[in-house]
């Protein structure tokens, strides 16, 4: 085993059962570290049974998915999260358990509830960092606001789009309100590459993606310059991140849509919080 010292170092990455976040799980155990990471599918990691733990959680649903965070923190302290679980939106306008527009909620409130939980109820005596993967289409993203919520003005990549946005401006939002904090906060964009990630799209979408798949990037190649930046750079506190680990432009919104945006997105979590 590679860098044994690291042995007692702990990461929660969600959405470990496929695609990228799958990559980011087995690189990070052949590294040494303690791996947790969620997904609505079972894994079995032969040889990494002492260091690796799967919950099974859907983020379609906020109740359960603070159920399963607090369980989790009951267990495990972490030095790093990646926030990783998401979906392409579905075609059409489709509803989570709590009444939310899917994307919306899979992509990025739940990973606000996530993290905050995390924050709340891990001590603040090691430094945490915290992961967070967007799209490079966030810059294609319209506003910050909730109007996707409404199904007559959903556009299902527009809708990505803004997932997107909102998971780069959460990790701006979260190194602001925690400066005090011992902790890191930064989202990557990954580029475009192969991964389960089609399987919301239409037949059309899944056989022109299957042609494609295999002309992209591999997510194992991704999973190592996302490991590079989380465990080894000199990070700036809320920035995006590229594959090549430039510092991005995330842009401003005035400050009277984002202070509603955040009223909005942390009074559907405050039931679920600690
Ligand atoms: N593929 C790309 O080209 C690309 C480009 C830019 C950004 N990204 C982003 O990269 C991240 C990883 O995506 P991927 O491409 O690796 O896709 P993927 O292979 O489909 O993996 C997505 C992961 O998210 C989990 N997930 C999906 N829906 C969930 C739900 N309702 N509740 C809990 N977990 C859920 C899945 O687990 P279960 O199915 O077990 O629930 C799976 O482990 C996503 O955030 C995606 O937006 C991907």
């Amino acid at each position: 085993m590679e860098n044994s010292f690291i042995e007692n170092k702990k990461i929660l990455i969600t959405g470990g059962t496929s695609g990228l976040g799958l990559e980011l799980v087995k690189l990070f155990l052949n590294k040494g570290y303690y791996v947790v990471t969620t997904g609505r599918k079972s894994l079995t990691l032969q040889g990494f049974e002492e260091r690796f733990k799967l919950y099974n959680v859907d983020f379609s649903d906020l109740q359960l998915t603070a159920k399963t965070i607090k369980q989790i923190c009951e267990s495990h302290e972490f030095d790093f999260v990646i926030n990783n679980a998401g979906i392409l939106s579905p075609y059409r306008y489709t509803s989570t358990n709590d009444g939310l527009e899917y994307t919306y909620q899979v992509n990025f409130l739940a990973h606000l509830l996530i993290n905050e939980i995390i924050i709340i109820k891990q001590a603040d005596v090691k430094p945490l960092k915290i992961a967070a993967i967007t799209s490079p289409v966030y810059r294609l993203a319209r506003h910050v606001s909730k109007s996707h919520q409404n199904e007559s003005e959903y556009r299902h990549i527009m809708t990505y789009s803004d997932s997107k946005l909102y998971v780069a401006l959460m990790c701006r939002h979260l190194a602001a309100a925690y400066h005090e904090r011992n902790l890191k906060t930064f989202s990557f964009i990954p580029g475009i590459f192969g991964s389960g990630i089609y399987r919301m799209q239409g037949k059309t979408f899944h056989f022109l993606y299957r042609i494609a798949a295999p002309f992209m990037r591999r997510p194992s190649k991704i999973a190592i310059v996302l490991f590079e930046i989380l465990t080894g750079m000199e990070l700036t506190n809320g920035a995006v991140y590229s594959i090549r680990k430039k510092k991005k432009h995330l842009r401003k919104f005035k400050t009277s849509l984002t202070d509603a945006f955040w009223k909005e997105n942390y009074d559907l979590i405050a039931p679920f919080l600690p």
